[in-house]
């Protein structure tokens, strides 16, 4: 089977999962804390190279506070529990977004999970909190604005490749496959740059219930794929 390089994933379908159950929305994140777990251990296995995951869209502050702040203390949480397993399996654990919006003790977390894998050179598990993709690419240009004014680089010389060398994915390549759990059909601002040629899988399994099977399935169906990329067969 031919293993996508760099699959993403819209992690959805967590407040679903619990309000089928009666519970409250926080518990559906936490549900979806231990699928990830999962997920990123299989995702290591099959050999996958980048695994990037939608955790926090920067349109998720929208929510009610104690949904967001909950959201946060899961961040902290995982890492705690996870960290020790990361660093044995060598993901290399990186941050997509503008996550030192984050609260601090989330951002403390964080901190310590880069240092600690910043030299494992197995997956690299890119988690996207407060990320949008038009931020990202608006970050780009101020940037690249500046570095033209500052005459570092030309406006003849800009090309696609100047943008995507400075999004948080710069040196990455862009996601081969895409999945989105709980089954609607949008990319809800991930990505958007990068996922112009990617495959788009959506299953209406919830994040909670997907399962490494629920990958490899998602996987199969890229396999049918035939990528064109505007060309012809
Ligand atoms: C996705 O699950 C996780 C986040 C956005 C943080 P949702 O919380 O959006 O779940 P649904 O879509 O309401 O079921
Ligand atoms: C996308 O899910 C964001 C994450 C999974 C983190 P949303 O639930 O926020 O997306 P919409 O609102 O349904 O588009
Ligand atoms: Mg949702």
């Amino acid at each position: 089977m031919n293993i996508p390089q760099h699959t993403a994933i819209i992690m959805d379908g967590n407040g679903r999962w619990a309000k089928e159950r009666g519970m409250v929305r926080v518990q559906g994140h936490n549900a979806g804390m231990k699928s990830l777990k999962e997920i990123v251990k299989a995702s290591s296995t099959m050999g996958i190279k980048y695994l990037t995951v939608y955790a926090f869209s920067t349109e998720n502050w929208k929510r009610p506070q104690d949904e967001v702040s909950g959201i946060f203390k899961l961040v902290v949480k995982y890492i705690k529990q996870e960290i020790k397993e990361l660093d044995a399996n060598n993901v290399r654990v990186n941050i997509i977004g503008d996550w030192h919006a984050l609260p601090e003790d989330a951002r403390a977390s964080l901190q310590y999970a880069l240092d600690t894998t910043k030299d494992n050179d197995g997956l690299v598990f890119n988690v996207a909190l407060n990320y949008g993709g038009r931020a990202e690419i608006l970050k780009s240009v101020k940037t690249i604005l500046d570095k033209v004014a500052s005459g570092e680089i030309s406006q003849e010389d800009l090309t696609e490749d100047t943008i995507s060398s400075y999004l948080y994915t710069a040196e990455m390549p862009d996601p081969d496959l895409i999945i989105r759990t709980g089954g609607e059909y949008r990319l809800s601002n991930f990505l958007t740059w990068q996922s112009a040629y990617s495959e788009l899988y959506v299953t209406d399994v919830y994040w909670p219930d997907f399962t490494p099977a629920e990958l490899e399935k998602a996987i199969e169906a890229y396999n049918g794929r035939e990528r064109r990329f505007g060309g012809l067969k």
